[in-house]
């Protein structure tokens, strides 16, 4: 499991069941500059896409109104999914849930799109980043995309109770590696429903098609 020794189900679980989703420090009325980035690709509205660590994130919502139709969301904690499932309504029925570890996810075939806004900066030890990676590596598709966003290098190194890495844009393209090539950046100054401020780089990066 990533993050075993802090980043557990349980701590994830209780941050859902503790607090309402729209005061959960990550909330996002609606997530912008995911959108911008991800409509700056203008996929095929067949493209697989996954949100991993989606939460009860309204990237989906987005994404369904914007016509894709093959969408997965990814948790390791159900009770964000259920928060999404209900919100939906049915169309729910178009999107698959999945409750996993990042870690032990397989996708049924490759993903166009990953998308990543708050869980990769969670990943603390070498062991759990390359446990992530390797998911990412066997999932990505030749010609696909990686969207994350991460807390940049002035955003906070604690976030939910549990430590943060800080990235910039050359220490993730570094991360990540040669299989995947950065193409754009954007910085975003986060407010979380309590009035704080936190930096967020967000990168896309292509997967090279072979
Ligand atoms: C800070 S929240 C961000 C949620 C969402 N991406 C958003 O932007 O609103 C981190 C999310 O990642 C999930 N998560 C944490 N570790 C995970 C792991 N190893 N595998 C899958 N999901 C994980 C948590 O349950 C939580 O919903």
């Amino acid at each position: 499991m990533i993050g075993e020794h802090l980043s557990t189900s349980s701590h994830w679980k209780r941050a859902y069941l503790d607090n309402p989703e729209t005061r959960v420090s990550w909330y996002q009325r609606s997530p912008d500059k995911s959108l911008e980035m991800i409509r700056s690709l203008d996929l095929s509205k067949h493209a697989r896409i996954i949100d991993v660590g989606a939460g009860a994130s309204r990237l989906v919502d987005h994404l369904l109104a914007d016509g894709y139709q093959s969408i997965t969301l990814l948790d390791i904690a159900d009770e964000p999914l259920a928060l999404v499932r209900d919100r939906l309504g049915e169309a729910a029925a178009k999107v698959q849930f999945v409750v996993s570890d990042i870690a032990d996810f397989a996708p049924a075939g490759p993903i166009d799109l990953w998308h990543d806004r708050a869980v990769f900066h969670f990943l603390i030890t070498d062991d759990e980043r390359g446990q992530y990676l390797r998911t990412l590596r066997d999932s990505v598709a030749p010609g696909g995309h990686v969207l994350i966003a991460t807390f940049g290098p002035e955003g906070p190194d604690r976030c939910s109770g549990l430590p943060a890495m800080r990235y910039g844009p050359d220490e993730l393209a570094e991360t990540l590696g040669s299989d995947f090539e950065l193409r754009d950046t954007a910085e975003e100054y986060h407010v979380t429903p309590g009035g704080a401020q936190q930096q967020f780089l967000y990168c896309l990066f292509a997967r090279p098609a072979r």
